[in-house]
Order: C-alpha cells, then structure tokens, then sequence
C-alpha cells in the first residue's frame, strides 16, 4: 500500500469522532490497516489512528520496539485493534509526557490512568482483553482519544509543560522514565 501524509494539529478531520467498523473483513478495512501500518514505521511512531491519515474509522495500532523518543519503555508488540475501548482499573493517574505524528516537534505533559484494560477485534477476527500499566497504557489512552477527536495538546494542564523537543525532550525523558 501506501505511505501517506499524516493530518496535522488545525485539520478539522483531526477533530472528528470516528464511525465504528461494522465488517472487519471488508477490502476497504485492510487497505487502511496496510497505509497506517506503513506510515506509523516510515515515521517511527508508537502508534497511529487512523484519522490521522484521513479516515475517521475506529481502527488503532502501536508498538514499542526500543522507541529512543521513548527509551525505558517496556516493549509492546505490533497491536492492531479495531473498534478498541479502554476503561481504567483504579483512579490512579500519571502525569506522563506525550508527542503526536500530527503535532510535529513538540511535546506536552498530560495526566493518564496509570492502568486500563482494553479490548478490540485484530483483523483476523480475534478478540483481544488485555490489563495493562506503563507506556503500554499510554499509547492506548492516546490512540483512542484520537478516535474522539481529542489530541494531547488539549489536555495539558500547565502550559510551562508543553513545547518544542529541542526544549523539552531530555526533561520529558527524564520525567516518564521517573514516573512511568
Ligand atoms: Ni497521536
């Protein structure tokens, strides 16, 4: 398939809720898993929605494979997920710092639930439920609130806390690898 441009923070598409997929096997549904899949690697992402390359549809995936935008970050394996949800597990939150494909260069401090489970349908039709702490649970929390129309930037709290990453990468680093 495809490399695709990844929409940016102020595309109105980015802001959209996403419809659920109603056939996981439909042609259309692997032709957006195999273009977020090749732009997510070519950009060496964690994980992409696939609003993010135009199609307001609720499919995610992730992975972290010694990310060094994210170093310390226990590994992940490639995750695929269609119509994914997550509920927390505790209140607990951690205040962890975030980067986005489509917020280029810079980098925020949000809170999150410290752990979640999850759950969607992989594009073979298996259901996956998973408990989940860490930069596991981050990416999820992340992924999924694109599919609402929510990027991070939207939810840092201190202003102080959000910035380019030649300013702020080696104190977000530092500060996750502290509190994750
Ligand atoms: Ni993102």
């Amino acid at each position: 398939m495809a490399i695709k441009d990844v929409l940016i923070l102020g595309n109105p598409q980015l802001r959209q809720k996403s419809t659920p997929i109603t056939d996981w096997g439909a042609p259309i549904v692997s032709d957006i898993i195999k273009d977020m899949l090749d732009t997510m690697q070519h950009r060496k992402g964690i994980g992409i929605a696939a609003p993010q390359i135009g199609y307001a549809k609720r499919i995610i995936m992730f992975e972290i494979n010694h990310n060094p935008r994210y170093p310390g970050a226990e590994p992940v394996p490639l995750t695929i997920l269609i119509n994914p949800e997550f509920e927390p597990i505790g209140d607990e939150h951690v205040d962890v710092w975030e980067g986005c494909l489509s917020v280029p260069g810079l980098r925020g401090k949000v809170k999150r639930y410290r752990q979640i489970r999850y759950t969607g349908i992989t594009p073979t039709g298996e259901l996956i439920d998973r408990t989940v702490n860490g930069m596991h649970a981050i990416v999820v929390q992340h992924e999924i609130n694109h599919l609402d129309g929510i990027l991070f930037p939207f939810r840092v709290i201190d202003w102080s806390d959000f910035g380019f990453e030649t300013e702020v990468l080696e104190r977000a680093i530092q500060e996750n690898q502290a509190n994750l």
